[in-house]
């Protein structure tokens, strides 16, 4: 089929056509469905030569920030809700089963391996918050060899990399190996409310939208457990201001917890602590990981 003198009308046929010879079906399926929603929005708003102009620009300069320390595409992702349609879409909210959420940016590879009990901000301002919780699978029998990877924000709500003159030292994250009863427990500081990075083109969006880029503070938790969905979390504190307009639509009425405040005194861990400090207790429940060629859609919500 010749396609010349295409028109507003035949193009996306003819573009749908010439991807259909691909050998993976499920190639097929994306591709032709991205084809002829990419053109349904450009018919949609009349898109104009300025605007798909500005669009390419914004997708480049959106590429040209990405490195190991800083991932826009995902930013762009999150903030547009794509992360968390597809984390919905893929982890039916089930039981008793801990809800995901976004991955978000600022997880790192080989944080430190830390004894259970340890404090992961040492030296580091702050409420200190005792955390402590158990990974157990649907019907409470604790989980085994499960690796629990943690990390948060400071008092002041940045990361670890965002503090420049930390040169890239590994603080407020942690990997904890919770024995045989599936418990753990460690020490930090009370995490806060944080703006996502927009000094970017994401930025560009969220103030053309007239957004604010708040998240409501959080403790990232990610649970890796043989035989089981990998669990990637937050424990949000109940409270916060930003809890019902996170800039990332990552909250989740069952991952809402209270931090709750105690006074000075002896702490759960038997220390003795001169300021007043806060306790999360928060119980992890994993999914068995889905047997081979068993379609997750099969599965009731
Ligand atoms: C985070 O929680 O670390 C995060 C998630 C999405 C975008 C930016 C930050
Ligand atoms: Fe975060």
């Amino acid at each position: 089929m010749s396609t010349r003198n295409l028109s507003e009308k035949s193009i996306t046929k003819a573009v749908i056509a010439r991807n259909s010879k691909a050998e993976s079906a499920r190639f097929k399926t994306v591709i032709t469905s991205l084809v002829k929603n990419l053109h349904r929005f450009a018919r949609d708003v009349k898109l104009t030569e300025d605007e798909w102009n500005y669009g390419i620009d914004f997708l480049t300069r959106t590429g040209q920030l990405c490195s190991d320390k800083r991932q826009e595409f995902i930013l762009l992702s999150d903030t547009l809700g794509l992360s968390t349609l597809v984390t919905q879409l893929n982890h039916h909210s089930r039981g008793k089963e801990t809800e995901q959420t976004v991955f978000g940016p600022f997880h790192r590879e080989k944080a430190p391996v830390y004894a259970m009990g340890d404090n992961i901000s040492k030296g580091i301002r702050g409420v200190p918050c005792f955390v402590s919780g158990k990974i157990s699978d649907a019907k409470g029998k604790p989980i085994a060899g499960a690796v629990l990877d943690v990390w948060h924000s400071d008092d002041d709500g940045a990361y670890d990399v965002q503090r420049a003159e930390w040169k890239g030292a590994m603080r407020m994250r942690g990997v904890f190996k919770p024995g045989p009863d599936g418990k753990f427990h460690l020490r930090t500081v009370r995490p806060k409310y944080y703006p996502v990075p927009t000094d970017g083109p994401t930025g560009e969006l969220l103030k053309a939208a007239a957004r604010h880029p708040m998240r409501p503070a959080h403790i990232h938790f990610m649970v890796n457990a043989k035989g089981y969905d990998r669990l990637v979390t937050h424990v949000f504190v109940k409270g916060d201001e930003y809890i019902d307009s996170d800039a990332v639509f990552g909250v989740r009425d069952s991952l809402i917890s209270k931090f709750k405040m105690h006074k000075a005194g002896k702490a759960p861990d038997g220390t003795v602590v001169r300021t007043p400090y806060c306790t999360l207790h928060y119980d992890f429940v994993m999914r068995p990981a889905k047997k081979a060629g068993k379609k997750d859609g099969a599965r009731k919500k």
